[in-house]
């Protein structure tokens, strides 16, 4: 598919799901199907796709130590490992994945390949901005969704409390204007320009890379209007959510259509997110050129499923076959 088809087919996709919840919750007074089933029913797809994959993924076999190394490898006591690119034990495995899961590392240290001069060079240069984006869209959501959590729970835990202070600390607004807001948006923006103006990024680029990033604006967005512009009844949200908690299907009336808008489209993202590329944040775990101790001169690791193979020697085929090759006068090891 071309990419601008792929933009339009994803774009449209939310657009459709925005006005489904728009009709639903608004027109059909569904509140009770978009405030509390579809809500469960996206929590167990979530939950039961996200097992199904681990699981999956942890039954492939792995035989042999295939790390990613970028270091020296531990070896003779005078040679200087290095511990973090080329980790022997669990400890440098944890350090390298603390590493990569927080900070991003390899992304950090990734380079892009440009060809200058006409075409006639190529030119490796550091790629930073993809990685401040990426790092700056994935701490701004884990931020987000933390401060959700003043919705959840009674009384309000008190890291929400923190997060929110800090989080809010210019005080621009009335209610005050989350610097989170700006950043999640800034950088799902960036993510989506990057994709559509650099060629080689674009041509490889289908509906499902577009989809989450328009899934997660639309999230984004929806929310901020609901904050900041079109106000919805807070406390009867906050009755709905700890109404889901325990498992009462109440839903308060007047919450105001914008807020089943933001729910779907989250509903959406959780049903969406076991089957999609976004698992990745459990296939980092995962990968065996990440989580596994380059320890291949230390230990012998033998392939676990090695039987006695029957095998069939040269000397038992020339065996068998020697009067036959003779009389073709094929050279034999035995006369
Ligand atoms: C992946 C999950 C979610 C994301 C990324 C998300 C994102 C956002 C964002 C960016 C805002 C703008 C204000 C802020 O930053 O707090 C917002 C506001 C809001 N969200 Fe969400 N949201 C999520 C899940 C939910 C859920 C599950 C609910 C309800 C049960 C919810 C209810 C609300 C409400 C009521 C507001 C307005 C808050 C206010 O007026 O202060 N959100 N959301």
């Amino acid at each position: 598919m071309n990419p601008v088809s792929s933009i339009v087919v994803a774009l449209g996709a939310v657009l459709l799901l925005v006005v489904i919840a728009a009709v639903g919750a608004g027109a059909l007074g569904l509140e009770l199907v978009f405030g509390a089933i579809l809500p469960y029913l996206a929590i167990v797809a979530f939950l039961a796709g996200f097992v199904y994959r681990i699981v999956q993924w942890a039954k492939s076999p792995v035989p042999f130590r295939i790390p990613t190394s970028c270091g020296q490898q531990e070896s003779l006591p005078w040679i200087k490992q290095d511990k973090l690119d080329n980790p022997s034990c669990g400890w440098g495995v944890l350090g390298r994945m603390a590493l990569e899961v927080l900070f991003f590392r390899s992304l950090f240290r990734n380079t892009k390949a440009e060809l200058q001069d006409g075409s006639k060079k190529l030119v490796y240069g550091s790629d930073k901005w993809l990685w401040a984006a990426g790092l700056a869209f994935h701490w701004t959501f884990l931020v987000v969704f933390l401060r959700h959590m003043r919705l959840f729970a009674e009384p309000v835990p008190g890291f929400v409390h923190l997060l929110e202070s800090f989080d809010g600390f210019f005080q621009i607004t009335v209610p005050a204007f989350f610097i989170t807001d700006a950043i999640i948006l800034g950088a799902l923006t960036y993510l989506f320009i990057r994709r559509v103006v650099l060629p080689e990024v674009r041509a490889i680029s289908l509906p499902a890379d577009f989809f989450p990033l328009f899934l997660l604006l639309g999230v984004a967005t929806t929310g901020v209007l609901m904050r900041y512009i079109f106000k919805v009844d807070i406390s009867a949200v906050k009755k709905l959510s700890m109404g889901l908690l325990s498992f009462s299907f109440s839903v308060p009336e007047g919450i105001g259509v914008l807020f089943y808008i933001h729910l779907f489209l989250v509903c959406t993202l959780f049903a969406y997110f076991p089957f999609s590329k976004l698992m990745h944040m459990g296939g980092v775990f995962m990968s065996p050129t990440r989580n596994l101790a380059n320890n291949n001169r230390k230990v012998r690791h033998v392939n676990p499923w090695d039987y006695p193979v029957k095998t069939h020697t040269y000397d038992e085929y020339e065996e068998e076959f020697r009067k036959l090759m003779q009389s073709m006068d094929i050279p034999v090891e035995k006369e």
